[in-house]
């Protein structure tokens, strides 16, 4: 029994950008490494990491990510890492109506990439001050993905790559 089909190996390059503080390094480093960082140091710049999956049909795709640096002092660098992105992740926190407010200008300056909006943080539900439901709407009419991730719980990280997968290949 063999197949003739060859395996196929998709690179996806894929950014994040949003405010800081909202946990897009904690995204990746739950993503790549399985692991949660309470004390996450604010990036400076941006941070590079790669991470390869599998996918059933024996396809593999490796993520190439810019982890953006969300401080206002940035701003200016931002282009350099979403310009050529197949991907454009956009992160707020949903304890944050003000990182909320970013995300939706970042839609605004992404407009020509595919995007996914990403409400973190959910484990904090407690203290949410973005409503779901205003967020899909949002989404919706951008034709933006739309999830809510926790990088402490794991809770939807390995779903957002997972859509952000079928969405690019
Ligand atoms: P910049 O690098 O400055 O743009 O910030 P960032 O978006 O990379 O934020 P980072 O990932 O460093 O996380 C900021 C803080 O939020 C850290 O104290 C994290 O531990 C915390 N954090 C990140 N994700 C979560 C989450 O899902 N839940 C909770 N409760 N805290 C989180
Ligand atoms: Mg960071």
């Amino acid at each position: 029994h063999s197949t003739v089909n060859d395996p196929k190996n998709i690179r996806v390059k894929l950014v994040l950008l949003g405010d800081s503080g909202v946990g897009k390094s904690c995204i990746v480093l739950r993503f790549v490494r399985g692991q949660f960082d309470p004390t996450s140091k604010v990036t400076v710049g941006a941070s590079f990491l790669s991470q390869t999956i599998a996918l059933q049909d024996s396809t593999t795709v490796k993520f190439e990510i810019w982890d953006t640096a969300g401080q206002e002092r940035y701003a200016a660098l931002a282009p350099l890492y979403y310009r050529g992105a197949a991907v454009a992740v956009v992160v707020y926190d949903i304890t944050s109506p003000d990182s909320f407010l970013k995300a939706q200008y970042w839609v605004k300056v992404l407009s020509d990439i595919v995007m996914a909006l990403v409400g973190n943080k959910a484990d904090l539900h407690e203290n949410r001050r973005v409503s779901a439901e205003e967020a899909a709407e949002y989404a919706e009419k951008n034709g933006m993905f739309f999830i809510e991730t926790s990088a402490k719980t794991a809770d939807n990280i390995n779903q957002l790559f997972e859509v952000v997968t079928n969405r690019t290949t």
